[in-house]
């Protein structure tokens, strides 16, 4: 187990390859799988839903890291447990009830994450951090992989890390979206734990490689 743990999207996978994308990953250094699931109407896409995780989960050997891109999450925590997933990430921006739904969410069993879009600043968290396992930082607006990474998301980063340190949270930081092997090592160095890569991984020529790579930069102090 490495300190800082790289989680491939499979959202930049080839859907009519799925299970030999799935088994590239289970075959490379990632500790985790990240799985995007988007609704069309708390983002402007629609990914995939309950049948095709289930495949997912079928073949992966990884903690599988669920990020729900969808409104009203409350009423699928249980599913997502039941599917498999691991760690369930709800938005902050889709929760009006977020510290019962962070409860609900750890009464599976699963690990709970929030994620902030880029213009939900860090402060947002202050009555809930103890209770989060895991922030995911936004780097891109939500929706689409293979967007440009945003600038301001290491000062998020070093803000947070000054949150959970100031109250001895144990929430674990993660970042997603447009990282690449430009970012990842002063992510890392800001404060970050988990990077996620989808484009950067699966556009690469050799993908067991491009994740060799990334797991090396998150992990040289
Ligand atoms: C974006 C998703 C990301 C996406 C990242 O809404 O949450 O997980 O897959 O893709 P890249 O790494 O291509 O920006
Ligand atoms: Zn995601």
């Amino acid at each position: 187990m490495s300190l800082n743990i790289i989680a491939p999207s499979i959202l930049a996978a080839d859907f009519g390859n799925l299970q030999r994308d799935v088994e590239m990953v289970n075959n490379s250094a990632a500790e985790w799988l990240h799985i995007d699931i988007m609704d069309g109407v708390f983002v402007p896409n629609i990914s995939f839903g309950m049948p095709v995780l289930k495949s997912i989960a079928k073949h992966s050997k990884k903690i599988l890291d669920v990020h729900l891109m969808i409104v009203n999450p409350d009423q699928y925590i249980k599913t997502f447990a039941n599917l498999g997933a691991n760690i369930l990430t709800v938005h902050y921006e889709a929760c009006p009830h977020l510290h019962r739904t962070i409860q609900a969410i750890k009464a599976t069993g699963m690990k709970a994450g929030v994620a902030l879009n880029p213009h939900t600043n860090i402060n947002v968290l202050e009555d809930t951090i103890n209770d989060i396992d895991l922030v995911l930082i936004m780097s891109v607006n939500p929706g689409f992989g293979g967007q440009t990474f945003i600038e301001n998301t290491f000062s998020k980063v070093s803000q947070l890390k000054e949150l959970i340190e100031r109250k001895r949270s144990k929430a674990q930081i993660e970042i997603d979206g447009g990282v690449t092997d430009t970012n990842a090592k002063k992510l890392i160095s800001v404060g970050a734990n988990i990077l996620v890569a989808g484009s950067f991984v699966f556009k690469s020529e050799n993908q067991i490689e491009t994740i060799k790579k990334l797991q090396q930069l998150a992990n040289i102090h």
